[in-house]
């Protein structure tokens, strides 16, 4: 166990009296002042309680955002179905509409800085390993719930791009041989998305995958202080214990931690409020302007494309071609692409934890995967198109230059993990020797 449950004695018979039928303060005890931390955390470990708070910011921004949305399709005024119209309301007319709406869509992008932030440090300490395993598997778990969560939620507002965006991403399964065309049609309702999908995409948005989500997270947590947190030096901390039992490198998570995420949670509550009251649409990348359009099936927009959250995978979809006449090899490249994080804790078969005592081949191998992720996610976004022409001349064959360029860093992308497996399996990494107990660093 990662945390001490002992019995609260308290001065209040109160709680007294519940603790004997239900130990709820015990527990909650054992989860924060019981619960011994690394001492040396840094700022990457910020990011785990900045997804929880961001978690809650949606689920009650979402709450007042449902009391005044209708996930309908009909009509209300040429062109303009209610649901569009229903946003609109909030943002004009409803007390705070603006703000709790600027929120919810900011706190999106914002959710997903967070968890790639927190993703990449798992990556960088080795907290997929050996015990955390199943801590990584949950992680991996919820990062897919988020995914279909904010795929659902983009839709809601019936803009033009919740319509089109919707259309290709549902299609992605018609690529299914055999079942594909009739597997569309199953999840639409309809032959086009309509009324019937908003209506189902609306249940699932507010309360199916909000659910899942919270499920998993608290699983999460769970399965994180059985084992304990890893930290920026990979060293188990319950290694080497005090005589009362508590790890030698470990603090109290509260107080110690508790200040420290108060603290992370002010700095970030800065930025927010400012992307919120000064830049709620970040130049369209947090709200695109070809949602601002009513739903329209006979105008596609002039470049489809998710949000930026989306993007590296769109690029591996895009980048990948048709071969034998079907295009679902950019499916499974796409899929492939997240399933293969999955496969981290026995992908890496190496030792060290922490990148800071791993050979060079890991941190290039690393440095290059991120930069993958960041590249392949401006293809996504239409940069790369964008920069082509006043790169090369307007003359220069956009399309041909995108590919190369597109498909060089998805081998990147997969390669990492090809070059990990070999790199670790067959010992060529020369790593550093980890030090018996954390290094503080100061
Ligand atoms: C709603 C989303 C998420 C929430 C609320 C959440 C919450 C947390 C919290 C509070 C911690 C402990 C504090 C910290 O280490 O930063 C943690 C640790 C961890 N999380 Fe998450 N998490 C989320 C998503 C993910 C995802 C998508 C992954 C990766 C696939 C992941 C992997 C991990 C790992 C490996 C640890 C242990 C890190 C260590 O001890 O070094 N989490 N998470």
């Amino acid at each position: 166990m990662g945390t001490t449950m002992t019995r609260i004695q308290s001065k209040n018979g109160v709680v007294n009296w519940i603790e004997d039928r239900l130990p709820v303060f015990s527990f909650l005890n054992a989860h924060t002042a019981g619960y011994y931390a690394p001492k040396n955390f840094n700022l990457w470990y910020y990011f785990g309680s900045l997804a929880l708070l961001v978690l809650v910011n949606q689920i009650v921004t979402g709450i007042f955002l449902t009391m005044n949305y209708k996930p309908s399709a009909a009509e209300v005024a040429p062109g303009v179905s209610a649901a569009f119209a229903s946003v609109e309301y909030i943002m004009r007319d409803v007390s705070w509409g603006w703000l709790i709406r600027y929120m919810h869509s900011t706190g999106a992008s914002l959710f997903f800085v967070v968890v790639y932030l927190h993703m990449f440090r798992g990556l960088m300490y080795g907290s997929y390993k050996k015990p955390r395993e199943l801590v990584w598997i949950l992680g991996m778990l919820i990062f897919l719930a988020l995914m279909a969560e904010a795929f659902l939620g983009y839709v809601l507002p019936w803009g033009n791009m919740s319509f089109w965006g919707a259309k290709v991403i549902i299609s992605l399964f018609g690529t299914i041989p055999w079942i594909g065309p009739s597997l569309v049609e199953w999840i639409m309702g309809d032959y086009l998305p309509a009324d019937a999908t908003l209506n189902r995409f609306f249940a699932l948005h507010v309360i199916a995958l909000p659910l899942v989500l919270l499920l998993l997270v608290v699983l999460h947590l769970a399965a994180l202080h059985e084992v304990g947190s890893n930290n920026p030096d990979g060293v188990e901390i319950k290694e080497k214990k005090k005589p009362d039992g508590t790890p030698l490198d470990g603090i109290a998570f509260h107080p110690y931690y508790t200040v420290k995420d108060i603290f992370g949670t002010g700095f970030f509550l800065l930025i927010a409020a400012f992307i919120v009251f000064y830049a709620p649409t970040f130049g369209g990348w947090f709200l695109e302007h070809d949602n601002f359009v009513p739903a329209n099936n006979l105008a596609t927009p002039a470049h489809i494309k998710p949000v930026w959250y989306f993007t590296p995978f769109y690029a591996i979809l895009r980048m990948v071609p048709s071969f034998f006449g079907t295009a679902i090899w950019g499916v499974i490249a796409m899929f492939a692409a997240i399933a293969l994080l999955f496969l981290m804790p026995w992908l890496d078969r190496g030792k060290v934890k922490s990148v800071r005592y791993r050979g060079t081949g890991y941190k290039i191998g690393l440095g290059l995967f991120a930069l993958s992720f960041v590249l392949l996610g401006a293809v996504g976004a239409g940069v790369s198109a964008e920069m082509i022409p006043k790169l090369f001349g307007a003359e220069a064959d956009a399309t041909f230059i995108e590919n190369l360029f597109g498909r060089f860093w998805t081998v990147v992308y997969f390669a990492f993990f090809a070059f990990l497996w070999a790199y670790t399996h067959f010992g060529f990494e020369k790593t550093k020797p980890v030090p018996d107990r954390v290094t503080t660093h100061d």
